[in-house]
């Protein structure tokens, strides 16, 4: 397995252009199963959850080809069952569930394991597709789901936890072709539900709501091919902004959102980072300081989870007392262990981290263990005294184009090394 070695103490300036949104990339390229026609999706990453997606798509029947950052898929003629070998390496295959229902009044997937962020459950995605008439049924690790007929209905999606992203994509990707209306309660209002709804609307489905609580579909008969651009990966851009904050003297990330950006930009100006922003680039100076923050993440527009482990690392390094606690995840502490490796003063009290900040962290051999937290731990090696060997590299390549690379191209010291 590859590692990489991060060398600390460089100072970050210049600018870093922003990939497609793996989040965004991952349910649209699920709904282009929705018609027969082709559909070519653009800026999508080269990661490989991507990967993944478009492997499982072929083994559906489609035929997929790829050129540099785009992708056309043809679906015409599908199977309606996954394969356990590649499903159960990515959670988000779930969201093939709501197109093939959609399309083909049927589905089995292999249900999606727990993960180190903690337990996966799809019950909300079950009871969103019962409520549109399907019998589901989960036996030998699989969930199949059958409906002759798939009639609109109202269903509320918030779980104890809040909103599903992926639910509401789901029972969205069934609705658009079910019979009448379909009013979604509880929606998950993330830029990438949008993003998919804009998508599906190209394709012709009658979407109205989508980035609110509630978004009302009108079925369709039948959806035709469509052309989309991805919109930004907020998260690589968030994780980005960390970087010039912890690190920086001045970055500029590049096409990206600053729209989507927000719950993450307003905390760090409070705390002193300074951040610009204009159309579609976001500037991070920073005089190496900043002061703590409270914070906790939330569905958004909260604090999003996905920015919790890169901001824990920044909070490592920052004077005084920080609290971050998190809500949607809540046992989504596994960098905590490994940066107390390299000296910073965490203690966790059930979803809550108490951040004791230090003057600095010092490099070690840490181990990556998922996307965010492996992220955090590069960030975290970026500022250390000496070296930072990040194992099990695989999982932040899942979710990051080339990040040893653009941040070598801001001047940082990364080696990867193949094992
Ligand atoms: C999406 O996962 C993202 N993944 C995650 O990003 C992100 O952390 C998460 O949304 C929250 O923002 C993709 O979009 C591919 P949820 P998703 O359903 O949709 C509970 C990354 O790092 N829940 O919104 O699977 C669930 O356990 C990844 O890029 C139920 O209880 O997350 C969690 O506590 C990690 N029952 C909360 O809801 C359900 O049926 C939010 O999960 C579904 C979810």
């Amino acid at each position: 397995m590859d590692k990489i070695i991060v060398h600390g103490g460089a100072t970050l300036a210049g600018s870093v252009r922003i990939s497609g949104s793996k989040n965004s990339a991952l349910p649209i390229l699920a709904a282009t199963l929705l018609t027969r026609e082709p559909c070519t999706i653009s800026r999508v990453p080269d990661l490989s959850d991507i990967h993944y997606m478009l492997t499982i798509l072929s083994e559906l029947g489609c035929e997929v080809e790829r050129a540099s950052g785009t992708v056309t898929v043809k679906a015409e003629k599908i199977r309606t069952v996954a394969p356990y070998d590649i499903v159960r390496k990515m959670r988000a295959s779930v969201c093939i569930l709501g197109p093939l229902l959609g399309r083909e009044r049927e589905a089995m997937v292999s249900l999606p394991g727990g993960c180190v962020i903690g337990d996966r459950p799809i019950d909300i995605h079950l009871k969103g597709f019962e409520a549109l008439g399907a019998t589901t049924l989960v036996e030998e690790g699989n969930v199949k789901m059958r409906a002759p007929n798939l009639r609109g209905t109202t269903v509320n999606l918030r779980g104890k936890f809040g909103s599903t992203v992926l639910g509401t994509d789901n029972i969205m990707m069934a609705a658009v072709l079910a019979e009448g209306t379909t009013i979604i309660d509880g929606a998950a209002e993330e830029p990438e539900v949008v993003d998919l709804a804009n998508f599906l609307i190209k394709m012709g489905a009658q979407i109205e709501g989508a980035g609110t609580r509630r978004i009302i579909i009108e079925g369709v008969k039948e959806l035709h091919g469509a052309k989309h651009e991805v919109i930004p990966d907020r998260i690589e851009a968030g994780t980005f902004l960390i970087a010039g904050a912890m690190a920086g003297r001045e970055v500029t990330l590049t096409r990206t959102n600053p729209e989507h950006l927000q719950s993450l930009i307003v905390p760090l100006t409070k705390a002193g980072v300074s951040i610009t922003s204009q159309a579609d680039t976001v500037t991070v100076k920073s005089n190496g300081t900043c002061r703590p923050l409270h914070l906790e993440t939330l569905p958004y527009p909260g604090f999003p989870t996905d920015m919790q482990a890169q901001v824990c690392a920044m909070l490592a390094t920052t004077d005084g007392i920080s609290v971050i606690t998190e809500n949607v995840f809540p046992h989504r502490f596994m960098h905590v262990a490994e940066l107390k490796r390299m000296g910073a003063n965490i203690e966790l009290q059930g979803p809550t981290a108490i951040v004791n900040g230090v003057r600095k962290l010092s490099g070690a051999p840490v181990m990556a263990s998922d996307l965010r937290a492996s992220a955090a731990l590069l960030l975290a090696g970026l500022q250390a005294e000496g070296t930072t060997e990040v194992n099990r590299v695989y999982h932040i390549d899942r979710g990051y184009e080339s990040i040893d690379d653009k941040l070598n191209s801001l001047g940082a010291h990364i080696e990867r090394v193949k094992a």
